[in-house]
């Protein structure tokens, strides 16, 4: 079965490229806040405060929303960060999932628990060590930032019922795939950060569009990254559309996602767009539509202090 890739150069704040209701499943792992610098001016996260991280993030969340279909399911990978007592004052662990939880509820999705991804992460990256804090003396002995989330949410409403009998028997799930996706906890490394400073391994994308996916069904990856997502989608014969932000990523995206295709089972597409001005321009309108809505008010109340803080966690 052949199937279409599209990579879009933009920003997912709009992703007015998307119809509603037209993607079945949503894989993603949003930029870090303020510690990784991805290159753009326009990114997310690096140049933020916390209360512009947050009010960005929930944009593309909102997004999120309208182009899935009901019953369908946003995949969310995030770890805990912390702020140093050097830049913040004290030592504190940044709640950003509770932010996406409560925001994600209240524009129409149901939360529907977290696996916890079992993993080492790199100091460098969540700022997580393996001896922190008073040691090896009580009591301010800091938990080692080693695990990170993969947050779940299903869109309400009635699903459309249009997968085939062949095709529910071709995304079938082996006993094994079931018992081992469906625990709570999942180990595996991460990936080798060499292609682009971020990576999620393929294990993640391919074990959440094996478990909420059909065969030929469309996946979005919000912020692609090196392009694993849409590699995992092509592998398991699903489509994928995957937003990026900073062009230069495109040659590691398309060598990733590759050109190969089978000879007996016809040519997998994959095509790249550039946001144009008309869409920046949308893009503007929304972004004030989504600013003025109340909704961007349901938030988690932080200290002033905690949400103008602008100076870099890690320096
Ligand atoms: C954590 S990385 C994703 C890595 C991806 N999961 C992979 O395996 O390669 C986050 C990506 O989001 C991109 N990004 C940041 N702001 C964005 C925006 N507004 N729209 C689209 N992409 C954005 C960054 O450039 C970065 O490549």
């Amino acid at each position: 079965m052949a199937t279409n890739h599209k990579i879009i150069i933009g920003d997912s704040r709009n992703m007015a490229e998307i119809q509603d209701e037209s993607v079945q499943l949503i894989v993603t792992s949003p930029p870090y806040w303020q510690i990784k610098d991805y290159g753009n001016k326009n990114q997310i996260g690096f140049n933020d405060t916390y209360e512009e991280y947050i009010n960005n993030l929930n944009q593309v969340w909102f997004e999120c929303y309208r182009v899935l279909d009901p019953g369908c399911r946003l995949s969310i990978n995030i770890g805990d960060q912390f702020a140093r007592a050097v830049t913040y004052g004290r030592y504190k662990i940044i709640p950003i999932r509770t932010e996406i939880i409560k925001f994600c509820e209240s524009i129409g999705f149901d939360y529907m628990g977290a696996v916890i991804w079992q993993k080492m992460t790199n100091m460098k990256t969540s700022g997580g060590a393996s001896v922190m804090g008073s040691y090896p003396y009580p009591r301010n002995g800091h938990l080692a930032i080693d695990y990170e989330f993969i947050l779940l949410f299903k869109k309400l409403g009635k699903e459309k019922n249009n997968v085939s009998k062949a095709i529910k028997e071709k995304s079938k799930l082996t006993n094994d795939e079931w018992r081992q996706y469906f625990k709570g906890h999942w180990n595996f490394s991460g990936a080798k950060q060499d292609k682009h400073l971020a990576m999620f391994p393929d294990e993640l994308p391919r074990r959440l569009i094996k478990m909420y996916s059909f065969v030929g069904e469309n996946v979005l990856d919000p912020f692609l990254g090196s392009g694993t997502t849409s590699k995992v989608a092509k592998e398991l014969k699903r489509n994928s559309i995957g937003y990026e932000i900073n062009k230069e990523f495109l040659p590691i995206i398309k060598t990733k996602i590759g050109s190969n295709n089978s000879l007996f089972e016809g040519r997998d597409k994959i095509d790249t767009f550039f946001q144009n001005n008309t869409i920046a321009e949308k893009l503007n309108f929304n972004l004030k539509l989504v600013k003025n809505d109340s909704l961007m008010n349901n938030r988690i109340k932080h200290s002033d202090y905690w949400k103008e803080l602008k100076s870099k966690l890690i320096q």
